[in-house]
């Protein structure tokens, strides 16, 4: 839209402060905002109308849920031996016979680890400082060894970080995996507004603006991916967060699982540390199954225990999911939106041109999990904590590069132990034995069993299997 028309229609929507002390700001921060308004359309304007509303009117306006109802403890599979022996072959039949791709997320902002740009490329394996991108691509590498066919990979960037994700697997030759088989796509991003519903300015003048959440996958996958989808004739998608190194990805016994339950859309599960942990809680509310994020359950609730000292709500999500194509395109129109309130640089013009201040922002962001009240037959499936989920979220203290490091150290050195090799804890001068498999080198304790039969018998220096 021409920046003039797209002027008067924000000025007629109250958004005229974004016009102050116009002739006084500095010309390249008037053209940062004209560029803004260009690429603003009719559904940009209904986006901000909606946005707006709820800012004034408060986050009940926003239709969270996330309130109301008897909340209980939804039920969880947890299949051990000879089920599981069972759910793995299903499995892995149906990622031979080539229905499933994989997804992960990668449009968030990673502000907690203080990086900027994607959160992927961080050097995050134990010994050899791999990637987040480069282990996921690795797992996606031994599985089309292990089952034969292409997995095709769908990895959600934003506007912000898309070309520098690109850049890092061109540079990278992505990693191994063939070209065509990963497809980049940005996920959407919605405007940001100060407490009174005023549209925000960045430092350098353009509209502020933020990725639309996770939940936002469902929208950009539908717009950029749901052609190549059906003609890679995908059924199932495996879903994944780009800062959970440990994930089983793809993950034949979840598929199986999802598969005979009839469900359209299944969840990985752990048994919660504590009832402070900050997890997603899968929960009934009135019977009706969703994840309650811990944030929105009452201090009590979340620490209710058993007759046996057991949280009564025992599981935390990993969000990890199974999705069926092409149910999830029909989830998103009804995807409520979550309110953030952030810190951020903000323009701020003044009769002498323009300051740049620190401010709380509030974004807006759909949430995947969401989806599950929309989905038929929703399933949460268990797993092992120590085999699935390290996630990388902070500089440090939990979930940060020093536990997601260990994390992974943790998993390989219980697959020697389990492969009949014992593992020294610190080495020769005192310092933490650390061990790191590669995917390629093994993708499961049998796998490692073989490789390291009659070479290695034990470990007693920080070793990379690669
Ligand atoms: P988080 O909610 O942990 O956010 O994302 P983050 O952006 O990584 O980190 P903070 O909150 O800014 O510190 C969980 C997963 O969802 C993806 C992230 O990339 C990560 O894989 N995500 C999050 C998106 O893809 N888009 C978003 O808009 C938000």
């Amino acid at each position: 839209m021409e920046p003039q028309a797209a002027r008067e229609r924000l000025a007629a929507a109250d958004h005229d402060d974004l016009f102050a002390h116009w002739d006084a700001r500095p010309a390249g921060a008037r053209r940062q905002l004209e560029a803004s308004l260009r690429l603003l359309d009719d559904d940009a304007f209904a986006l901000i109308a909606r946005l707006q509303a709820v800012t004034q009117e408060g986050e009940d306006a926003a239709g969270t849920g996330g309130s109301g109802g008897t909340l209980t403890a939804a039920p969880v599979l947890m299949p051990v031996d000879a089920e599981l022996g069972r759910l793995r072959e299903q499995g892995e039949e149906v990622l031979r016979g080539g229905v499933c791709g994989c997804l992960t997320v990668a449009g968030g902002q990673g502000t907690r680890l203080g990086i900027g740009g994607p959160k992927g490329v961080f050097p995050v394996s134990p010994v050899r400082n791999a990637s987040l991108f480069q282990v996921f691509a690795e797992k996606l590498r031994a599985a089309e060894r292990r089952y034969g066919t292409t997995v095709p990979w769908f990895v959600m960037t934003s506007p912000l970080n898309h070309a520098e994700t690109e850049a890092f697997f061109q540079d990278n030759e992505f990693f191994g995996l063939r070209e065509g088989a990963v497809t980049f796509f940005p996920q959407g991003m919605h405007p940001v507004f100060d407490q009174q519903g005023r549209l925000m300015m960045a430092a350098d003048g353009g509209l502020t603006q933020a990725p639309d959440g996770h939940g936002g996958v469902l929208r950009a996958l539908r717009i950029a991916a749901a052609d190549q989808l059906a003609s890679a004739g995908v059924r199932y998608l495996f879903y994944g967060q780009v800062d959970n190194p440990l994930l089983t990805f793809p993950d034949p016994v979840f598929v199986a699982a999802h598969q005979a339950a009839g469900s359209q859309l299944s969840t990985k599960v752990v048994a919660r540390k504590s009832a402070e942990e900050k997890m997603g809680v899968p929960c009934l509310r009135d019977g009706a199954p969703e994840i309650v994020e811990y944030s929105d359950i009452d201090s009590e609730m979340a620490a209710a225990r058993d007759g046996q000292g057991n949280l009564l709500l025992a599981f935390g999500s990993i969000a990890a999911h199974v999705m069926d194509v092409p149910a999830l395109f029909d989830w998103e129109s009804r995807l409520p939106l979550h309110v953030a309130r952030k810190e951020a640089e903000v323009l701020v013009p003044t009769a002498a041109g323009a300051t740049v201040e620190r401010s709380t922002v509030i974004k807006y962001e759909h949430f995947v999990f969401d989806a599950i009240q929309r989905a038929r037959s929703p399933l949460f499936v268990a797993c092992e904590r120590a085999e699935e989920f390290a996630p990388l979220k902070n500089e440090t203290g939990d979930d940060s590069i020093a536990t997601c490091r260990q994390g992974q150290s943790d998993k390989y050195r219980g697959w020697c132990e389990q492969a009949g090799i014992p593992v020294a804890r610190v080495d020769a001068d005192g310092q933490p034995v650390l061990v790191e498999v590669s995917p390629l080198f093994a993708d499961s304790v049998a796998e490692l069993k073989t490789r390291l039969q009659n070479t290695v018998t034990r470990i007693d220096e920080t070793s990379l299997f690669a």
